[in-house]
């Protein structure tokens, strides 16, 4: 690195005739950001313009600097965009190389910029801005996918599979009232990330190193030309608090922990032992050495990516907890976490999305290509297992049998058909009132058949088709309307 004070483009320039000694090479690279922040630089630019036009309306600089700091900004932009902008590591960061350009283009004005700021009120700006875009956009996905699996849900409501507990047949479900399941995670995760939102929305710039700053600001211009809700409140907490990075990567572990859920529930309905349903080809791979092979690998990959996304939870919320007030170093280190969590959420959205719902066909209007189910396989799923054997208790109890006992007379007849080889329903009627006079022919059809099963659970959120249509027509209402 050059130690020459005069030349622009060198760090020295940023903090002056201090220091006696260059930064080896290593410990350049070690401190560097710039080779993964300057994904920041639109922030960046945002934030600078913003603050620009307040200093000039504040008459803090001049009208003639600003227009000045817009061209150069502008200039740079485009620069950016055609990656031809020289960036330097011995510049650090986004914000100083950004800055250094600013000056060589346009000369003083360019150094005014940083009147009233500091690279620790600012690049808590832009990890908000930043941030705040990209939680929109993962807001959308979270949406597609919701929509994706409300039209499954709303073409499968008939078809019926054994829901399980402890991964045992429980009783059975409709299809749609399981999609419907994470339907309502997925709704959550959008309610919580909406509340992240206002929190990662507010304006810290103007908090200049950690104390305020000399000239009168206006703060509040600033937050509204930034399209943000507030303004943080306090200096010291303000550049140095990375909560709603905390926070927002929580609410990213959370998504993931539903996608991941849903992915184990994929693959084990796309096992040959399941055959439940299958997705298309294009998210499987196959086997090199296995010809008849075809993996979930999607599914797989996003389950095991959870976890990275959860390790980055750990990472930022450890990064936090020893730091004194205010601003610390240590909080560069909250940029690579945050980012490969907002690149993860996206993609692994937005292949589910697509793999559960299909790809829209321009030419017909409709998506194809999404889930195929095999009601017949789940249908013979939930026939087995005595999954209607709560029916059947419940069935007695109407008789007048206390519920308890009616649970050991169903465990009677459950031992002699798994005896038998086959399922209550396949017991004759004669074999069933050994174990209770009062079971009558009726019983097949108001407590044996998976239907009578569904239909009987017509509680709120239970799994009667008509509770399902009721859910699926709010769901399809609520996310017409783009509420959460
Ligand atoms: N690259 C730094 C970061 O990401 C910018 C702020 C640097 N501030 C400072 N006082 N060294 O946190």
């Amino acid at each position: 690195m050059s130690t020459s004070h005069n030349q622009l483009d060198t760090k020295s320039q940023a903090w002056s005739a201090l220091f006696s000694e260059p930064m080896s090479e290593l410990v350049q690279r070690y401190t560097a950001s710039v080779f993964f922040d300057k994904r920041l630089w639109q922030a960046d630019m945002q934030g600078s313009l913003a603050h620009a036009e307040m200093l000039a309306a504040q008459g803090i600089i001049s009208q003639d600097d600003r227009a000045a700091i817009e061209r150069g900004m502008a200039q740079i932009k485009s620069e950016i965009e055609a990656g031809s902008f020289d960036w330097k590591l011995e510049l650090e960061d986004v914000h100083l190389n950004l800055e250094a350009r600013l000056t060589q283009l346009i000369g003083d004005a360019g150094k005014r910029l940083h009147t009233g700021r500091s690279r620790n009120d600012q690049v808590a700006t832009d990890i908000r801005l930043w941030l705040r875009d990209e939680i929109d956009l993962i807001l959308g996905l979270l949406r597609e996918v919701q929509g994706a699996l409300v039209d499954v849900a709303g073409r499968n409501v008939d078809v019926i599979l054994p829901g399980f507990t402890h991964l045992q047949v429980a009783q059975p479900v409709s299809f749609a009232h399981h999609l419907l399941a994470y339907v309502e995670m997925f709704a959550r995760d959008e309610e919580r990330l909406q509340d992240v939102r206002k929190r990662v929305n507010r304006l810290p710039l103007g908090s200049a190193a950690l104390a305020g700053t000399t000239y009168p600001l206006d703060r509040e211009r600033v937050a509204r030309t930034l399209g943000m809700e507030g303004v943080c409140q306090n200096s010291l907490d303000a550049v140095s608090d990375r909560d709603f990075a905390i926070e927002f990567t929580a609410a990213a572990s959370l998504i993931m922990v539903h996608v991941s859920r849903l992915s184990e529930e994929l693959i084990l309905w796309m096992s040959q032992n399941f055959a439940f349903i299958r997705i298309a080809d294009r998210f499987t791979t196959g086997s090199s050495i296995m010809p008849q092979k075809k993996n979930p690998d999607v599914p797989e990959l996003a389950r095991g990516k959870t976890g990275r996304v959860v390790g980055h939870l750990m990472g930022l919320i450890t990064l936090m907890k020893g730091q004194p007030l205010a601003y610390n170093k240590d909080n560069q280190e909250d940029k690579e976490p945050l980012f490969d969590t907002v690149d993860t959420v996206r993609d692994t959205l937005r292949i589910f999305a697509e793999m559960v719902g299909g790809q829209l066909n321009p030419a017909t209007g409709t998506k194809e290509g999404g889930i195929t189910v095999n009601p017949e396989a789940m249908r013979s799923a939930a026939s087995k297992g005595y999954a209607t054997a709560t029916d059947l208790a419940d069935y007695l109890v109407k008789k007048g049998l206390p519920f308890r006992d009616a649970h050991e007379v169903v465990a009677h007849a459950v031992k002699t058909a798994q005896d038998q080889g086959v399922d209550l329903a396949e017991l004759p009627l004669a074999t069933l009132q050994q174990f209770n006079p009062d079971i009558q022919q009726d019983v097949f059809e108001q407590a044996l058949t998976l239907e009578a099963s569904l239909n009987a659970r017509n509680t709120l959120g239970g799994t009667a088709p008509a509770q399902v249509q009721a859910q699926l027509a709010r769901h399809t209402q609520r996310l017409q309307a783009g509420q959460a």
